[in-house]
């Protein structure tokens, strides 16, 4: 071999050696950030762990909570807001009634023909309205305005047989969902806003009046009979077709119950003790908040950087509008520490809120054997492409932590309310069935969190008080719920139709 050829083959097996080199360089680096990103994925995994002594603990601290609200004004962050409503629907409830639901980003309106006796709801027809965005952070005014002039447009389709009698208002069941401090049955102020509305003008105002304000502006003659939380509709529907329901929970944008309690348990109720004995609160359990719950740093963050920080620390933990946040906050942190989506981070994934919950359950249920449905999630929301099957399993297991611990969560909750009225167990020689009512879209679309909620619920229970606890579906039964309520409060009620 001549001299250059030497040369020349020294340098080539100097080259291979350094490619070679370089390779498992970056084979180290890369398994090094694996490394680093497991690791935080299983930091994360172990402080959002609920074992089953935690969940007892918060569903007692839930409990005394519970105590304490009913016991003083402002004596726990649980508000335990007094209803007004203490005769729950019988099934007699009829005529032509309208609701309005509003709670989240789209609102209904509804128009129910209830039937009396035997017949239930013989129709009901809604529409569904997208608000605004702008209107969920601008005036009191602008929002109600907006409103009316929907509610007017529907009652502009009214059949001629739904046409009130001569010298009637037409009548309507508001539900409303929102922190609100009833006056009456057709009352309140605002509290305090929650999941994504910020009016400031609206806080402390008196909701049926504003509503009224706006409806007369638009001149449509129509009274507010039963002012309603989401809850308390939920629970009054679900009442109407069966007795045996003693609660409401809403799993949906945010998240709340509301349950029967015995009048004279509630210490601060200073008025009149209703025949029935009971009256319906609305826990506002969103604001709920125990040094047992498992709180990460990237919830704390959430919180701070939320419109309402210090608040609704519950349903920040469980709520649909928070769970896809707190899975991104966690990809980001992979994203920063680990180089998880390569050397730069993905842009999209710093955008607060840009991946919703609905799309984090179609990544959690994906059933691809290349997971698919994940690998096309995080290229069209937060275009990140060319993940490996590896990665994208880290993403469904991050899913599956958050959704977890938010549904395990859920459960103790009901726990603590049924501690609260004696259900959690069995008394000897009594079998007494109770029925939960639950509705809200994280309940109803989020399949995952609805079995690991009805499992845990079932584990923390026993097999046999878990035998009289059920949980039903109450599908969209507040708006029916609120008319259900507008009926029992009409003015016309006893009043023959001239
Ligand atoms: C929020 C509201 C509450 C409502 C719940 C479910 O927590 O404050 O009033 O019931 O969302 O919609």
């Amino acid at each position: 071999m001549g001299k250059v050829a030497v040369g020349a083959a020294v340098v080539c097996a100097a080259a291979v050696c350094a490619a070679a080199a370089l390779v498992v360089r970056h084979r180290m680096i890369s398994s090094r950030k694996w490394a680093r990103a497991v690791a935080i994925l299983k930091e994360f995994e172990e402080k959002c762990g609920t074992p089953i002594l935690k969940l007892r603990q918060v569903a007692d601290a839930m409990d005394v909570e519970m105590h304490a609200g009913l016991a003083s004004e402002g004596g726990s962050k649980l508000n335990m807001l007094i209803s007004f409503v203490d005769n729950l629907p019988t099934g007699d409830e009829e005529g032509l009634y309208y609701a309005l639901d509003l709670g989240g980003t789209n609102f209904r309106v509804l128009r129910v023909h209830l039937g009396g006796k035997d017949n239930g709801v013989i129709g009901q027809e809604f529409e569904e309205v997208s608000i605004p965005p702008h209107l969920m952070t601008g005036s009191s005014d602008a929002l109600f305005d907006f409103i009316a002039a929907a509610l007017a447009k529907f009652v502009g389709s009214e059949p001629e047989g739904f046409h009130p009698p001569p010298g009637r208002q037409r009548e309507l069941g508001f539900t409303f969902s929102f922190p609100v401090r009833q006056t009456s049955i057709a009352s309140g102020t605002l509290i305090k806003w929650t999941k994504g509305f910020n009016i400031e003008d609206a806080v402390g105002e008196d909701v049926v009046g504003e509503l009224t304000k706006s409806l007369e502006k638009i001149g449509l003659d129509m009274r507010v009979a039963a002012l309603v939380n989401d809850t308390i509709g939920t629970l009054a529907g679900g009442r109407f077709y069966n007795q045996d329901v003693i609660a409401a929970v809403i799993l949906g944008t945010g998240t709340n119950a509301a349950y029967v309690e015995r009048a004279h348990a509630i210490p601060k109720w200073h008025g009149l003790i209703p025949k029935s004995g009971d009256m319906v609160i609305n826990m506002e359990w969103g604001n709920f908040r125990s040094s047992h719950l498992p709180l990460t740093e990237y919830d704390q963050a959430l919180d701070a950087e939320s419109l309402n920080p210090g608040e609704q620390i519950f349903e920040k933990l469980i709520s649909g509008m928070y769970l896809g946040e707190i899975v991104r906050r966690a990809l980001l942190r992979m994203a920063e520490e680990a180089d998880f989506f390569g050397d730069t981070v993905p842009p999209k994934l710093k955008v607060p809120f840009i991946l919703r919950t609905p799309d984090m359950s179609a990544m959690h249920h994906d059933t691809t054997s290349d997971l698919r449905v994940v690998g096309n999630k995080l290229k069209d929301i937060l275009e990140i492409s060319n993940t490996s099957l590896k990665m994208r399993k880290i993403v469904v297991e991050l899913c599956d932590i958050v959704a977890t611990r938010g549904a395990r969560l859920a459960a103790a909750g009901i726990l603590g309310i049924l501690k609260k009225i004696g259900r959690d167990t069995v008394k000897v020689g009594e079998k007494q069935n109770s029925v939960i009512a639950l509705d809200g879209g994280l309940f109803e679309h989020y399949t995952k969190f609805r079995v690991c909620l009805e499992s845990t619920l079932k584990e923390l229970l026993g097999d046999e008080a878990a035998e009289t606890i059920v949980i039903e579906h109450a599908n969209d039964g507040s708006g029916i719920g609120a008319a259900l309520l507008a009926a029992s409060h009409s003015q016309y009620l006893g009043v023959e139709e001239s």
